[in-house]
Parts: C-alpha cells; structure tokens; sequence
C-alpha cells in the first residue's frame, strides 16, 4: 500500500515511525515531513493549501491512502477536494471532510453539536456583535475566572482565561473588533471547568470507532505550568487519573454520543476525533474537539499501540472499523520536547544539532528540524521529541531525560518535571 501523509511536525515523525513498521506498506511519502520523517519515507515538497497539487500527486503516484496530520488542510476542505475529483475519489482520506472538520475549525459549531446531542460541556454563549450586550449579561451571571474563545482557528492563541470580569468584558469587545482577526468575529463565552485536564483519541469510520490510548500533555513553557501556552512540552501515557470507571464514561457520554452525532446530522467522518476532556471530579467534560491527532500526544500514544496502524487506518478508510480490535501495550511512554530558546517567542532557526548517535534506549520524533547539506539544523519552535517506553513513569521519564541531555544545539531548552505532577496519582 502506497500512502502520503501530510504535515511536518513530531506528529507525523510518529505516524510515520508507526505506519513504517507494517508489512503492509510499501511506499510512504510525507510532505512536506521534517528531517526525521525521511528515514521511514519520502518527503516531498507539496503545499497542501494547493488542492490541485496535492490530487494531482496523488493521481501521479498512485497512492492508495491519504493521512492528514494536521487540521488546517482540513478546515479549508482538502478531503472534500480529494473525494470530488474524477482521478483520485476513490482514494480513502483519514480526515474529514470540512463539514466534519468544523469539529475543531468552528468552537461555536462545536458547543452546537454538543449541546444537540447532550455532550457534556461548559455552559455557554455565542456572541457577534449584535448581540454583545447580551454577551455581557451572560459575563455578569458568571464566576471567575472567565473563558473567552475566539471561534475560528487562532493557531492555538484564540483562547482567553480572565480573572476580572472588567477585563472580560473589555476582551469580548476587543475579539469582536478583530483582535484575532476574522476568528474572533464570533466569540464564545464559556463558564469555566476546574479539574485535570487529558486527551482522548478515537479513530471512526463513521459509524464505529476504536478508542486509542488516552495521554496528558503539558502545555505551558515552564516548569509547574507556568508561562506563555505553547503547542505541547511533553506528555504521558497512560494518564493514571484516567481509571477504567472513567474511561468508561467517556465512552459512554461522550465517544459514542459524538459518532452518533456526527452521523444523525449527516456528517460523514473517517478519520482521528481528538477530544480535550477535563476530569472533573471524576466526570468527563468536553473542552473542545480536534480533527486530529493531538502534539505532543501521538509521540507518546503511537508506541503504545501494538496493532499494525495501516491496518486500522485502511479499516477506517472502507467502513470496515467495525472488524478490528486495537491492542495497546500496558508500557508507559513519556516524551519531553525540546524547543528553540525563545519559544513559544521569538527563536532562532538554521541552528546545527548533533548527538542524534550517542542515544540509548529512546525514539527521537523530529518537529522543526531540517536537513542543511548533510547536518540537522532546526527549524522551528518545537525542535524533537524525546521519546522512551519503560514498565514504570519513571522508568519512561529517566530514559527520556537521560538522552536529552545528550542532544545538543545552542540555545536548547526543554522541561525538567514532565509527569512529576502525576506522581499523586500513581501505582506505578
Ligand atoms: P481550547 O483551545 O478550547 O482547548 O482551550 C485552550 C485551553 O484553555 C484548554 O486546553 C484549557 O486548558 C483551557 N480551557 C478552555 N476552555 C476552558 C474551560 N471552559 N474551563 C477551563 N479551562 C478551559
Ligand atoms: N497538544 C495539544 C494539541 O495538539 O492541540
């Protein structure tokens, strides 16, 4: 089987490394991948904004699965491309098509669909600015601290957790002039949830899914979550506050609930559904919905599935999900992310790495690195994930940190407590 997966980040390097162990593939390609994806593929120079490009490689290549990595290509309808051109419609795309993709691309869309098929969630509004004074009554009837979303894609910045109910109101009007852009024209205001917060992975054909390993990934810049957001430090799995009761809840309340959803409205979804859940004391609440794998996430879930991945995503593709089992390990797998001093700021690019030979024992998952003539240099925020499996967290955690000390490139920086705050929850 012959298979283009796009994106670039230490997500794909993961689906990659995965998709590269079945004896089912016989020819990857990634565009436009990174400097670790080439050693289990091709990467290929696509742009995968240029639809036509991408069909048109597809066609060329005779590929037999498209994969998408990352939202974006589908928000702006690269699966419905795909599907309505004569030469590649009979290709399966793992990724839905831009009604699907709403999911993740509108956050009002998302709080709908959830509040139509009694998914639970935040109390909320959606507000324009017709209807802003309203948005501010519905400020004035809740607590601190106040959650603001600007409702299209923000590249990650769209959301705003205020302390002071002056401040919030002032931000909605703020978002509504455009502070986001054409994202924040609609902004949704949501009552906001304390708890721990984990991400649950499902892969569906539309009408049955299976349920991937869930991880917790940690998203602030420093150590005790503190500082700026960024796309993801390091993360862990199993999550040892994500029990079997739990995990049942989730599917029952929410997994299932969501593929039915999607189905009763006539939405049809092959692909990842990434739900951001928080636990709140013991009860699951959606945060928001992804289309996608999460990152950092799938560096830890991908090691831990045992099941051929071509496999599943090939079941996915032709509604046949409904035949497969997923086999998880009961390791734990950990990974920290080392990023550009500077991120999520501003940072340098085009910095030389080595140390990639003196690693023991764990998988390195490249994100911004590129290949200069023959070094590595980085190119972006988020440089590599560190990745190791081990029987214990800590075993996992140890192993990671023993290797990420021995990559080197100036300016490195990285988080030194992944999973320490899960140490109150473990057994092991
Ligand atoms: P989102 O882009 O919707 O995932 O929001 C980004 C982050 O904001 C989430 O990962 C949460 O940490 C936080 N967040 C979003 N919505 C809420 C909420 N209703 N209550 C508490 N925290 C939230
Ligand atoms: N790690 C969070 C995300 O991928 O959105």
């Amino acid at each position: 089987m012959k298979i283009l997966l796009i994106g670039s980040g230490g997500r794909e390097n993961a689906l990659a490394w995965k998709l590269a162990q079945s004896p089912r593939l016989s020819k990857l390609y990634i565009a436009p991948g990174n400097a670790g994806t080439s050693d289990y593929g091709t990467n290929v120079d696509l742009n995968p904004k240029d639809h036509s490009q991408v069909c048109q490689f597809l066609a060329d290549e005779h590929i037999d699965m498209l994969v998408v990595g990352p939202e974006e290509p589908l928000v702006c309808g690269l699966a419905d491309a795909v599907a309505s051109c004569e030469a590649t419609a009979h290709i399966p795309v793992i990724g839905p098509k831009a009604k699907g993709a709403a999911l993740e691309g509108s956050k009002e869309f998302a709080k709908a669909f959830m509040q139509r098929h009694a998914i639970p969630t935040a109390r909320y509004l959606s507000v324009g600015k017709d209807n802003i004074e309203q948005g501010r009554r519905f400020l004035d009837t809740l607590k601190a601290p106040y959650v603001l979303k600007a409702d299209g894609l923000a590249a990650g910045k769209g959301v705003l957790i205020l302390d002071s109910l002056e401040q919030a109101k002032a931000e909605l009007a703020e978002m509504l002039d455009g502070k986001f852009g054409a994202a924040s024209s609609t902004v949704v205001i949501e009552e906001y949830l304390s708890g721990i917060e984990l991400s649950v992975f499902v892969l569906t054909d539309g009408s049955s899914y299976l349920i991937l390993p869930e991880a917790k990934d940690y998203k602030r810049v420093g150590e005790g979550d503190t500082g700026l957001n960024t796309g993801g430090m390091g993360a862990v799995s199993p999550v040892p506050f994500a029990g079997k009761d739990f995990m049942q809840k989730v599917e029952e309340r929410i997994v299932r609930p969501t593929v039915n959803g999607l189905r009763a409205d006539g939405i049809p979804y092959k692909g990842f559904i990434f739900i951001g859940l928080m636990n709140c004391d013991g009860d699951p609440m959606v945060i928001e919905y992804n289309v996608r794998m999460g990152d950092p996430e799938t560096e830890v879930v991908m090691p831990r599935i045992e099941s051929d991945l071509v496999d599943l995503l090939e079941a996915a593709g032709r509604n046949r999900l409904s035949e497969k089992t997923i086999s998880v390990s009961p390791q734990v797998c950990t990974t920290v992310m080392m990023v550009a001093g500077g991120y999520p700021g501003s940072y340098a690019k085009g910095t030389p790495m080595s140390g990639f030979d003196k690693v023991e024992g764990s998988l390195l998952f490249h994100a911004g690195t590129r290949h200069d003539g023959d070094r590595v240099v980085t190119n972006g925020g988020r440089v590599i994930a560190v990745t190791s499996l081990g029987a214990t967290k800590d075993e996992a955690i140890a192993r990671c940190y023993s290797n990420v000390d021995r990559i080197e490139y100036e300016g490195r920086y990285f988080r030194r407590d992944i999973g320490r705050d899960l140490d109150k929850y473990m057994s092991r």
